[in-house]
């Protein structure tokens, strides 16, 4: 495998190009300010994708960093996401326009559902999840959105989406790190042509998982630069946060070393029953958006 650049892109099955490497936003508690300096100071030094969602409530921060970053609107990729309470037709229409406004963009680059079930929804969510993804057709068909797609979505979730789409899911956003690697929505993805963006990437590399702690020894790397290099070997776009500087960039040197077959398998095998991770099928967290403050 070629090691690639940092500079290298992907392209979704609608021939739109995404970074291979991007940058998550989310972290609580964080000011206006801060974010805004951390999301120019990253666009300068070349992060390209930036990762954001209606439920962070830091859109217009992250428009703002965008703006200051002096980086031209077509070299950016922005994603964003629907959250639970505004699935629906009419509402992800009205959420997708407040985010464009948040932002102060004319598109987004990729749009998400956020979570496939949303409290409430048992009984409802294949229509509800539907009746979304028809909201983000139209916007995707109008230029507002220039690729859609789903997170946290398994295959029983995907299914029933799949088989009544009028425009493909094009990207899966799905937690992978080293402890928990999702191997089968990873391949049923793979079989689909759905791109799969890497969320917490680095969850678990403090744990000390002794193959992952070796691999960094043998090629002189942190674990964290390791279990970038190991997603996207594995040919996942991972969206690391950091708010220091330092971390920032070491998070972007993967490029001058490959991984061998054995040593991703290795990683791909290590699987941390110790760790608590909230599965798809639960409702997950009542979050209000509303209730927070927008920064
Ligand atoms: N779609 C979804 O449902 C979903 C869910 C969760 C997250 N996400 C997205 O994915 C992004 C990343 O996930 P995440 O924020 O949960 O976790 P993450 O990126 O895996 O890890 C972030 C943590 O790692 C630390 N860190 C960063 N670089 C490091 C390095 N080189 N060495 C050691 N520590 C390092 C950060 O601290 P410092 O800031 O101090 O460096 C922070 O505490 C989010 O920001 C969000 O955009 C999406």
């Amino acid at each position: 495998m070629t090691r690639g650049s940092f500079s290298d892109r992907r392209h979704l099955v609608n021939g739109v190009s995404i970074p291979g490497l991007g940058f998550g936003t989310y972290k609580h508690g964080v000011t206006s300010a801060t974010t805004v300096e951390m999301i120019r100071h990253a666009a300068q030094i070349g992060y390209r994708l930036f990762d954001t969602a209606s439920l962070y409530a830091n859109e217009r921060s992250i428009g703002a960093g965008l703006r200051r970053s002096g980086v031209p609107r077509e070299e950016l990729f922005v994603v964003s996401k629907v959250w639970n309470q505004d699935q629906g037709y009419e509402s992800t229409l009205a959420v997708i326009e407040e985010s464009l406004a948040d932002l102060r963009m004319e598109y987004i680059d990729l749009y998400l559902i956020h979570w496939p079930i949303p409290a409430d929804h048992d009984h409802d969510w294949k229509d509800l999840n539907l009746a979304t993804w028809r909201a983000m057709e139209k916007c995707y068909r109008e230029g507002k959105l220039r690729a859609i797609g789903v997170s946290n979505f398994l295959e029983h979730h995907l299914q029933p989406l799949m088989a009544a789409a009028e425009i493909p899911v094009m990207v899966n956003e799905m937690e992978m790190n080293v402890g928990y690697y999702q191997r089968e929505i990873h391949r049923f993805c793979l079989e689909q042509g759905i791109q799969i963006v890497a969320y917490s990437p680095l969850k678990g590399i403090d744990r000390g998982y002794p193959a992952l702690e070796q691999l960094a020894q043998k090629y002189s790397r942190t674990p964290a630069q390791i279990a970038l290099r190991w997603l996207i070997q594995l040919g996942m776009i991972p969206i690391p946060r950091s708010y220091d500087r330092e971390r920032i960039k070491e998070n972007t040197e993967v490029f001058d070393f490959n991984l061998t077959p054995a040593e991703l398998e290795l990683l791909c095998s290590i699987q941390d029953a110790d760790r608590h991770h909230q599965h798809p099928d639960s409702a997950r967290i009542r979050i209000d958006r509303y209730a927070k403050q927008k920064i």
